[in-house]
């Protein structure tokens, strides 16, 4: 009777559960444009993302992340947001996880990640809770596993990642960032598309 009564309750749970990601599904389909997708994942994960940026609306990027305007994320990436105790005798969840009754109250530390505006993540990245910033600009390449804090328009890969180069020399830098081609409407955006290819044209991009 009890496992029939408990069977009943999963059952109803996940036709919900189901529900939603068919709900989401549909949403992710216009996921660069999606307000409605925002929102929700604002109010029920507490996860800000900004205009047209994409691929982060999946379950590995954890509640209280704010992911800027203009990002790509692509498929496969993880972001960690606390590490289990290292210095306790058991690295075991018991001694921090609410949910498993032992403690009233979370006992680590979580992270925020701030990830700037149009930052490009590469597929499969995984970014660790001592990462609580990605400048602007930046790029993470495929495979990484990023340990550190990402400067601005730089690009950082592999295991730890580190710093390859940066993507412009420090005048075109400061040029994109006056211009702050992230803010731009899709309208202003398609006006200075042809000056977005040449970086001798950055400076003539306007709004
Ligand atoms: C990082 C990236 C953008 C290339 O940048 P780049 O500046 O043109 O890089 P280069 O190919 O000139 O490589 C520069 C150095 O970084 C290394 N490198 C490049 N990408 C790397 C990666 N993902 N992991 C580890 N090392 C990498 C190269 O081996 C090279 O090393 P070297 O200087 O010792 O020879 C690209 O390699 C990448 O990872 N793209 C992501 C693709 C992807 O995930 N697409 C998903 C769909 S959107």
């Amino acid at each position: 009777m009890m496992l029939n009564m408990k069977l009943k309750v999963i059952i109803f749970l996940s036709k919900i559960i189901f529900l939603e990601k068919i709900i989401l599904f549909i949403l992710r389909r216009n996921q660069i444009y999606s307000k409605t997708l925002r929102a929700y994942f604002k109010k029920v994960r507490n996860i800000e993302v900004g205009t047209f940026s994409y691929g982060c609306f999946t379950k590995d990027i954890p509640n209280g992340t704010i992911i800027g305007n203009y990002c790509s994320f692509a498929d496969g990436i993880k972001i960690f947001n606390g590490n289990h105790g290292i210095d306790w005798a058991t690295t075991h969840p018991f001694l921090y996880n609410t949910t498993l009754g032992l403690v009233e109250k979370e006992t680590i530390n979580r992270y925020k990640l701030v990830v700037g505006h149009d930052v490009w993540i590469g597929g499969n990245v995984i970014i660790l809770p001592s990462v609580t910033k990605i400048g602007n600009g930046a790029i993470i390449g495929a495979g990484s596993v990023v340990t550190k804090n990402v400067e601005p328009y730089s690009i950082v890969a592999g295991n730890p990642a580190t710093h390859k180069r940066f993507r412009f020399e420090r005048e075109y830098i400061d040029i994109l960032e006056e211009k702050k081609v992230y803010n731009l409407t899709k309208a202003e955006f398609i006006k200075n598309m042809d000056k977005m290819y040449d970086i001798n044209l950055f400076h003539k991009i306007n709004n």
